[in-house]
């Protein structure tokens, strides 16, 4: 598994024009998220790249908000991990290649791990690894973000929506998971005129369950969010 930046922005001809695959070149990447510099900083700001590839965006989202965490917590592996964890569950992609999705979340989680043990100066525990594989597993959606339903191997829609997990650190180590169909926060975020999953997930608990977008919803530590089914 490699982390190193990608040579080739194209996989092959067939690929551009049955799905309109072309990578964004590192460059770009960064200069386009230059222009939400801050936003790249802070660990839950929530970004989702909705034809995501194998994660360009995501990927240099992830590095800048963990290099900003090295910055920030020097003295205390345990809080670093705490906001790691928030960081990789502020990231969501879809994708309608499966094989794409599964580059992504490979990448995103070498990321991850790698900044782990160079910051900490140790490999992160087991039980950490499981929890931000279930985080990405969860975040990064083999789907077609037209229909918003997931999608077979083959990129057919199949009889199940997108749906997206919101991960909150709500007090101490204890993080909460609340489940919402894609089509649903895209509604929401029409009717509010809100400027993007943050403003989205914002909305208050009053508003969420009104609407009754609200799918699913558990609280537990946050290395353990693996613990509770899919
Ligand atoms: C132009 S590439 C961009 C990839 C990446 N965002 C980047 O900038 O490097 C377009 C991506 O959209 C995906 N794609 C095409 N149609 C899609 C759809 N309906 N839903 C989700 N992804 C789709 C392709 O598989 C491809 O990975």
């Amino acid at each position: 598994m490699t982390t190193t930046p990608k040579d080739s922005q194209i996989k092959s001809k067939q690929r551009v024009a049955e799905r309109g695959e072309v990578f964004t070149a590192e460059r770009e990447v960064n200069a386009m998220l230059d222009l939400v510099a801050n936003e790249c900083l802070r660990p839950d700001s929530r970004f989702l790249e909705p034809a995501c590839g194998d994660g360009n965006f995501l990927a240099a989202i992830l590095k800048r908000k963990l290099a900003e965490l090295r910055r920030k917590y020097k003295k205390s592996a345990h809080d670093y991990e705490k906001q790691a964890i928030v960081a990789i569950g502020s990231l969501y992609g879809v994708d309608i290649m499966n094989d794409n999705v599964e580059a992504c979340r490979q990448r995103l989680y070498a990321i991850w791990d790698e900044e782990y043990t160079a910051h900490c100066k140790t490999e992160a525990s087991d039980e950490t690894r499981q929890a931000v594989k279930f985080i990405i597993a969860r975040n990064i959606i083999n789907g077609n973000a037209l229909t918003l339903m997931c999608v077979d191997s083959e990129g057919n829609d199949i009889d199940a929506p997108i749906v997206f997990s919101e991960w909150t650190l709500i007090s101490g180590c204890q993080m909460q998971r609340s489940d919402y169909t894609m089509a649903d926060l895209l509604l929401h975020n029409d009717r509010t005129q809100s400027d993007g999953m943050n403003s989205l997930f914002a909305l208050t608990e009053d508003e969420k369950e009104e609407g009754g977008i609200f799918l699913r919803r558990y609280i537990t530590h946050y290395k353990k969010v693996q613990d509770y089914g899919d």
